[in-house]
């Protein structure tokens, strides 16, 4: 069964032909990163006019590489929550039009369900290796939720953070370090240079909970940059790269820490057959290492490029809610905060 995934939530326009839920045929994204590097975030307005600009030449380009014309599809999955609602419009509205033009089912896909199913897309099958229940980790700019799959489509929400999202935090960190955006591969880079002689940031811990907690370690980070004259700065001050990467180093230990261990208490408690990590966090090195090598437990993850927003894991989604019957959802709307579980 071949589908058309895709996927506008956010600031990613990508579109990707994807057989079977496994097999990728091709897979492309159109990144607004740059336009949204100058103003330090995402700007829902300019994400959703440009998505509008880029979606049909992102699918094209996606039927093209794949080698196959819509009318040969058997269906389109389309994100339609959570995010910017703007975005998602762009995405929604086009799945709904080559659909109704071309007699194609057509299905909505929760963006975090998107996610989970990237880890189907390298030629494992999670649900037979390690095998139902995992315990995922989807950590992105907008979520970071411990989530178990008991089985395909059937999800229970079991840790959520109570305030800023890892990404986000790291897109909040790196900005007040003057690193740029998406936060996340910025800090990760510098980190690489650090000389780890930076005194310990705080490991945020929720009570009696599966929770998480980053806007603490945010601050006190913030507050670092602010002892040591990093932050803000002033016109035409020196750039302290030392001092940066060090910093960066010592949040980057701290919020990656706070995660894996919240993990493994997660997966112990439910006693989960294995961990899924997914989410754009999820590319980061460290993260995975981290995690690799403190579970017992088997640790399934996209390669990086997967890990953050594409058109392949939904599309891979979209299959396996498509095997549990077509799909006409000719009155779907976008659910901004759209929950899983
Ligand atoms: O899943 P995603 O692509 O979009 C959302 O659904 O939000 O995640 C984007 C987030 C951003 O906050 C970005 O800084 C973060 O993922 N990210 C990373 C890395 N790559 C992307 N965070 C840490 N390390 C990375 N290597
Ligand atoms: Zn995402």
């Amino acid at each position: 069964m071949k589908l058309l995934g895709i996927e506008t939530s956010c600031d990613e326009t990508a579109a990707a032909v994807i057989e079977d839920g496994r097999v990728i045929h091709s897979n492309i994204i159109a990144s607004q990163a740059d336009m949204h590097a100058k103003f330090g975030g995402i700007v829902p307005e300019l994400a959703s006019r440009e998505h509008l600009i880029t979606i049909i030449k992102v699918i094209e380009h996606s039927l093209d590489i794949a080698n196959v014309a819509l009318r040969d599809l058997n269906g389109i999955a389309v994100t339609n929550g959570p995010g910017l609602a703007g975005s998602l419009l762009v995405g929604v509205n086009s799945a709904k039009g080559l659909a109704w033009a071309n007699d194609l089912p057509l299905i909505g896909i929760n963006h975090l369900e998107g996610h989970v199913y990237a880890a189907w897309l390298e030629g494992r099958d999670p649900e037979i290796d390690p095998g139902f229940p995992l315990l995922c980790l989807i950590a992105s700019g907008g979520h970071t939720d411990l989530i178990l799959m008991h089985d395909h489509g059937k999800f229970s929400l079991v840790g959520r953070t109570r305030d800023d999202a890892a990404g986000e935090a790291f897109d909040k960190v790196a900005r007040v370090l003057g690193l740029g955006f998406p936060g996340g591969p910025a800090i990760q880079k510098v980190a690489q240079l650090s000389s780890g002689e930076e005194p310990r940031l705080p490991r945020p811990h929720v009570k009696n909970s599966l929770d998480f907690s980053f806007s603490g370690l945010k601050t006190a980070t913030i507050r670092r940059a602010e002892e040591k004259g990093l932050y803000p700065r002033t016109r035409g001050q020196e750039i302290n790269e030392s001092e940066i990467a060090n910093l960066s180093g010592a949040f980057q230990e701290a919020i990656v820490e706070t995660m894996v261990k919240r993990t493994l208490e997660a997966a112990k408690h439910y006693r989960v057959n294995g961990i899924l990590l997914g989410g754009g966090v999820a590319a980061n090195t460290l993260l995975r290492k981290e995690l690799v090598s403190q579970s017992d437990l088997d640790v399934v993850m996209p390669s990086p490029g997967l890990c953050t927003d594409n058109g392949s894991m939904i599309g891979a989604a979209g299959f396996f809610q498509f095997n549990k019957g077509f799909c006409r959802q000719w009155d779907m709307d976008v659910i901004p905060n759209l929950k899983l579980g």
